[in-house]
């Protein structure tokens, strides 16, 4: 149902606009039997134990530890981070003699809880969106000791006073040293112990920021080796989610049912946007800032609070909808209006940004597919997560969670219900008030390199949100080891443990990209033997694939070699878009001769009407029963099927 999507707001940044009605929650950590008295310390690892079963959890799980601890801030006692770390193999996170690595797990929102990656990604448990509990077998556990926490304090189960919000994320980061340097008095080892600090999404502003606390101590409490975020929101707003507009459409002309005029009318709105940024390998001179073009037509400041803000988004999509005559939203008035917005557009000067949109192209194209582009349309919600499965997004519902036989066995708190997005993570403010850490990025990097900590970004091909090509400028915009950017451009293939090709990798001093083939913005949701793989390997391990090395020769080489297709800048994206129809699932299908006219196009550049006649022709489309091709491909669609069905 497009209404369940709606409330959520996972991941993102979700610009929240907080209306001080009432006082902010105040929450505390609960007290379970047999607390120990005194400080931090090993003594507390029985009381963390997670002893009692966890409803309709029939399977086995490894030995773990869960509650709330304290990151000792002044004044503020409650304020706590709630971690559940799981053991690798039993006695590996209590033993005092270990050199092995660890891992933590962070998620962004600003707000979401990292038991959504628990359990919607990389944790040994599934819940599938009807509730259904299942083993994950590709848990990040089984790579080492890992650490799955709630931060900043108040989200999911962490706790805060209503006067103790985090001011900013120079504050994050002292909060997190505060509760690791509790943590390793209650795990002794972990103080000495590699640590990769792992996370997703807003993380891309939490761990930079981390980091830069971590860099500014003189006797920081852990020992960081690498860290890696997904799909990460390191720039500023516009380049991480609005520029990428034209790659997301490239890799899924679906989203314009592969009509070249509309392809021609968004590259032209991306180059007045200054987003048609030219990366070059290596780059040279730091990228400009990219400002953002509000629109000039609203008639309420839509931009104002809700550019980034998926769920305003969709919630004024559906609005518009709901004031449209009956007569006007049947499918064949639709496109009627389609061949109008187009004549409009014929009329419009050239190079005029559209007054209603100006540079927010990421809704300008959500609101296109919606409007005029199959399967999409005004029921099946669009998900920007996951461009292939409209109405799939993610959504961890609290019934687990809020369980009081799950909340005891987790020695979580019971002073407030856990919810998957916390809304008043900077308490009062509206917005996060630090600058966004592309403007540090390169002093990071010089930091980590003299620590000689490496970094991944890694990102899913099919988000739309943070798509991967904000990434690229991110990283082209960054000098490490000395030179701007990587040197060349990333297009070595990889593969997962069954050998299936799994998207493209690149190192270079230090630096790791990794694109994922065919999973969203929750990458290992989809993809969990990929995102397994590449966490053992390019993670933890030291895989050499896509490293960029000298031969003995003196020339430079890419191990694993490099793949001329992959040189546009774009991963084509999969031609099966996922729809509901009615209680089933299905696959809908562009026909096959209008996506060869628009391979023409793309290749060639020259817009025939081949491809839209085609389109336009062809309103009977080719629907595949899920079930069907669940069974012939592999992993991806299967698992979406699943979900929805
Ligand atoms: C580890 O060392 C602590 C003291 O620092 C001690 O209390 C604990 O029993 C030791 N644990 C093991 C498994 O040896
Ligand atoms: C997970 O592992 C168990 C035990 O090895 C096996 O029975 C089960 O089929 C596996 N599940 C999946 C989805 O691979
Ligand atoms: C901290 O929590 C306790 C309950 O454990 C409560 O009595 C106290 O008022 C809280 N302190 C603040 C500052 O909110
Ligand atoms: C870099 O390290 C210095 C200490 O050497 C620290 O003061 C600074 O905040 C760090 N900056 C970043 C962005 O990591
Ligand atoms: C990128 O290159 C294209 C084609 O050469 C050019 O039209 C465009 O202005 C360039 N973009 C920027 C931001 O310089
Ligand atoms: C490039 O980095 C600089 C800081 O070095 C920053 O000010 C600028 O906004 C970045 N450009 C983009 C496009 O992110
Ligand atoms: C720009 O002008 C050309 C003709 O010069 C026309 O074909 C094209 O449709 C115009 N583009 C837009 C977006 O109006
Ligand atoms: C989508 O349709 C609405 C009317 O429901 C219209 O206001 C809007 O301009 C259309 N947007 C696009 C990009 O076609
Ligand atoms: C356990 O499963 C039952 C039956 O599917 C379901 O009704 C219940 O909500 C589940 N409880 C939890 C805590 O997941
Ligand atoms: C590196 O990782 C790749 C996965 O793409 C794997 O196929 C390969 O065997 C690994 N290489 C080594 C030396 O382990
Ligand atoms: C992406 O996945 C598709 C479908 O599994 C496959 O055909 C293609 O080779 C993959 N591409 C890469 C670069 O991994
Ligand atoms: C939206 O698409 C679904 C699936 O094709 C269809 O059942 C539904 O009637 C469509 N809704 C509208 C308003 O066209």
């Amino acid at each position: 149902m497009a209404s369940s999507s709606l409330r959520l707001s996972l991941a993102l940044l979700a610009i929240v606009s907080v209306v001080l009605s009432q006082p902010l929650p105040s929450s505390f950590p609960a007290v379970y039997s047999n607390q120990p008295t005194g400080d931090y310390s090993p003594a507390w690892q029985e009381y963390f134990e997670v002893t009692e079963p966890l409803p309709n959890v029939s399977f086995p799980l490894p030995r773990s530890f869960a509650g709330n601890i304290d990151v000792q801030r002044a004044g503020h006692p409650n304020n706590t981070l709630f971690f559940w770390a799981l053991e690798t193999q039993t006695g590996s996170l209590t033993t005092n003699s270990s050199n092995e690595p660890w891992g933590i797990w962070l998620n962004g929102g600003p707000g979401s809880s990292s038991m959504v990656g628990f359990f919607l990604e990389n944790g040994p448990i599934r819940i599938a969106a009807d509730g259904t509990i299942s083993p994950n077998n590709y848990s990040w556990h089984t790579v080492a000791d890992f650490i799955w926490i709630d931060q900043p304090v108040g989200t999911g189960f962490a706790t805060a006073d209503a006067a103790g919000y985090i001011a900013d994320e120079d504050q994050m980061g002292a909060d997190f040293m505060g509760f690791l340097e509790n943590l390793v008095k209650v795990f002794p080892s972990l103080a000495t112990r590699p640590l990769y600090l792992t996370g997703e999404s807003y993380a891309g502003v939490y761990i930079p920021y981390i980091m830069k606390t971590y860099f500014s101590m003189a006797n920081p409490p852990v020992n960081i080796a690498k860290i890696a975020i997904g799909d990460a929101s390191i720039a500023n707003g516009q380049v991480f989610e609005l520029l990428p507009a034209l790659n997301v459409i490239e890799t899924y002309p679906q989203l314009i049912g592969y009509d070249p005029a509309v392809y021609n009318y968004f590259k032209e709105q991306e180059h007045l946007c200054g987003f048609d940024i030219n990366l070059t390998y290596p780059q040279d001179g730091i990228i400009p800032t990219v400002n953002f073009i509000d629109a000039l037509d609203r008639d309420v400041p839509f931009f104002e609070k809700k550019k980034m803000a998926k769920r305003g988004l969709v919630a004024e999509i559906n609005q518009r909808y709901a004031e449209l005559e009956p007569a006007e939203r049947d499918e064949t008035a639709r496109r009627r209006e389609r061949g109008s917005w187009k004549r409009d557009l014929s009329l419009r000067a050239n190079g005029t940004l559209d007054p209603w949109y100006g540079c927010a192209l990421l809704p300008e194209f959500v609101d296109y597919a919606v409007n005029y582009s199959a399967p999409w349309n005004i029921t099946q919600d669009f998900n920007v997560y996951d461009i292939t499965d409209p109405d799939g997004s993610p959504s961890l519902s609290g019934t687990f969670l809020n369980d009081p036989r799950t909340i005891a066995a987790l020695h979580a708190p019971t002073s407030q219900p856990w919810e998957e997005t916390f809304e008043y993570v900077f308490g009062d403010l509206e917005n996060d008030p630090s600058p966004e850490p592309m403007v540090f990025l390169t002093e990071f990097a010089t930091n980590a390199t003299a620590h000689n900590i490496s970094v991944i970004l890694y990102s899913g091909n099919d988000d739309s949100l943070i798509a991967h090509r904000g990434t690229e400028v991110t990283i082209q915009n960054t000098t490490f080891g000395g030179i701007q950017g990587f040197t060349r451009k990333p297009s070595t293939l990889w593969s997962d443990d069954t050998g299936k090709p799994s998207g493209i990798i690149h190192q270079e001093r230090g630096w790791t990209y990794v694109l994922f083939n065919g999973t969203g913005h929750l990458v290992a949701a989809k993809t969990p033997v990929a995102a397994l793989t590449f966490v053992r390997e390019f993670v933890f391990g030291a895989n050499m694939t896509g490293s960029v090395i000298k031969t003995p020769a003196g020339t430079d080489m890419v191990v694993g070699g490099e793949n001329s297709p992959l040189f546009d800048d774009v991963l084509p994206g999969s031609e099966g878009i996922i729809y509901d129809a009615g209680t089933a699932t299905s696959t809908f299908i562009y026909p096959a001769e209008t996506i060869v006219a628009w391979n023409t196009f793309i290749r060639g550049g020259s817009a025939t009407p081949v491809a839209q006649t085609a389109v336009e022709a062809n309103t009977a489309w080719r629907a595949t029963p899920c079930l069907l091709i669940a069974p012939i491909l592999t992993g991806v669609l299967s698992l979406a099927c699943l979900w929805l069905l």
